[in-house]
């Protein structure tokens, strides 16, 4: 009987393993079908679709035996899993890089022009004959599918212990590869040129400047008009921080500036810092290289925290990226902006949709709660007049989403929300500023069972938090006084996720 209980409940999680179905289990999120993941790495598009390299542990649920997973789509949605692209071999682990596409062979690495070329850092631990080493190595790839490491590795090594996470793009007015990488230790982004990706030349240094509180990782670069005007840019260059965000553990800060091919220039005070989220779980957000479709660039991060992220309640996989985004620059009174918001690419998994218009809390709620059939991945849109209230909250996957209407700052509050139980760092809340504007507050709101997005202010603040609740019950709003009105639309979010997708 026992033996029958054991055969049942390891069909029954192989079952679950294939359609991707497990609790808490992201449905539009990228997430390994097993093990291990942290940051997304050498984003790119290639051959017709978004390759998504992640670092990856190929033997479990725990950081190590670093590798570069693989996974690939057509709409940065969709995601197919494919072997492993860069494995970690001869005691060198495959640390996070970029990919770009080498499209007049300056490497001499392709096959025929055009092919992949990923940059890594090799990350050799301490031995008990030599110290800890990490230098920057290639990789390419003729197919989108196999990767062979260069012979000539490393192709850029100054002998430091912390020496990581290179950004690389070619510059067109200085017709040259520029790299970004970090000494984490000395708060600093080094900047590096080349004419062939293999021979690399010291151009400039950046920082120490805005957040210092911990190691500089994972930089990236690039450039963005200022309200659409393609006349008008400015360099953002994005940094990652462990610990150091002001909300507790990693997070990430940028700068906004202009490039002219050699040096970086921060256009704000050096102590002025901007955070790219606010949230706990939104780390190496990176951008895609060669992305000229709709809406680009696109940009992805890892949602989590390394403070809790080796004892997040998942099985069998740990770790899972943030909803692909759309980035842009806006200007604000109080300077130019970084705007993110998802990717249009999440409307088309949209059903079942339901809309109120002008509503009330309570008349709002009796509809929400007819909606017996919830997910717990959906996409919901308000604009609330909040009138006489002074908070709004919305219960969103056991955790509150709300607004302190005189502070003007949106929250998010998972003290209390199901398992909380793995972390004392785990349990937080988090808030960002999103002022009225014409009286209403404007939110988005992503959930997919064990996460929660939220865009406010048109993108100018966004909050990402993991929380791994009871049960994924279906919103509901309440106020400490009478709203004026509210404009909802809410809908389901299909699963990505099929059998066929996952080799
Ligand atoms: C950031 C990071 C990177 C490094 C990678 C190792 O999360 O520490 O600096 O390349 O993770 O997995």
């Amino acid at each position: 009987m026992k033996r029958r209980a054991a055969v049942f409940f390891l069909v029954a999680v192989l079952f679950a393993a294939e359609r991707y179905d497990q609790p808490y289990r992201p449905q539009y999120h990228f997430s390994p079908a097993r093990n291990w993941t942290n940051d997304p790495c050498g984003l790119v598009y290639a051959l017709g679709r978004y390759h998504l390299f992640f670092q990856f542990n190929p033997e479990g649920a725990q950081w190590g035996h670093m590798s570069w997973g693989h996974a690939a789509s057509p709409d940065l949605v969709h995601w197919t899993e494919m072997p492993v692209a860069v494995r970690k071999d001869a005691g060198v682990m495959i640390f996070t890089g970029s990919s770009v596409i080498d499209r007049d062979n300056t490497s001499g690495l392709c096959a025929k022009p055009g092919c992949i070329v990923s940059i890594y850092t090799g990350h050799r631990p301490k031995s008990a004959s030599a110290p800890q080493v990490q230098n920057q190595n290639l990789a390419f790839s003729n197919d989108g599918i196999v990767w062979t490491k260069y012979k000539g590795n490393p192709v850029l090594d100054t002998g430091k212990a912390d020496f990581r996470d290179p950004k690389v793009f070619w510059h067109e007015p200085s017709r040259k590869w520029v790299m970004v990488v970090m000494l984490p230790r000395e708060r600093k982004a080094q900047f590096y040129g080349s004419a062939d990706l293999k021979r690399w030349r010291h151009l400039s240094d950046f920082g120490p400047a805005g957040a210092t509180g911990g190691d500089w990782e994972c930089p990236d670069f690039y450039e963005l008009p200022i309200d659409g005007d393609a006349k008008n840019t400015r360099w953002v260059l994005k940094i990652g921080l462990n610990p150091g965000h002001f909300a507790g553990g990693s997070g990430e800060q940028y700068f906004i500036g202009r490039f002219d091919g050699q040096r970086f220039t921060n256009e704000n005070p050096p102590d002025r810092t901007l955070w790219v989220d606010y949230g706990r779980d939104c780390y190496c957000e990176f951008t895609f290289n060669n992305d000229t479709n709709p809406g680009a660039p696109h940009a992805l991060g890892w949602m989590n925290n390394w403070q809790y992220a080796g004892k997040v309640p998942t099985s069998p996989w740990r770790g899972q990226m943030t909803v692909p985004r759309t980035l842009s620059l806006r200007t604000t009174p109080q300077g130019i902006r970084l705007v993110q918001m998802p990717a249009a690419a999440i409307e088309s998994l949209r059903e079942r949709a339901f809309t109120v218009g002008g509503s009330d809390v309570d008349s709002l709620n009796a509809k929400l709660a007819g909606k017996s059939r919830n997910s717990g991945s959906f996409d919901l849109i308000a604009t609330i007049r909040p009138g006489a209230a002074r908070r709004i909250a919305f219960k969103v996957l056991g955790a509150v989403v709300g607004y302190d209407v005189r502070a003007g700052l949106i929250y998010v509050d998972r003290t209390h929300a199901g398992d909380v139980s793995f972390s004392a760092k785990f349990p937080s809340r988090t808030e960002a500023p999103a002022p009225l504007r014409n009286g209403a507050l404007k939110l988005r709101i992503l959930a997919d069972r064990s996460s929660i997005e939220v865009f406010a202010d048109d993108g100018l603040a966004a909050l990402t938090n993991l929380v791994y609740p009871k049960s994924p019950a279906a919103p509901s709003l309440s106020a400490d006084g009478t709203v004026e009105g509210i404009d909802l639309q809410l809908w389901q979010l299909r699963s990505t996720w099929q059998r066929s997708q996952i080799r």
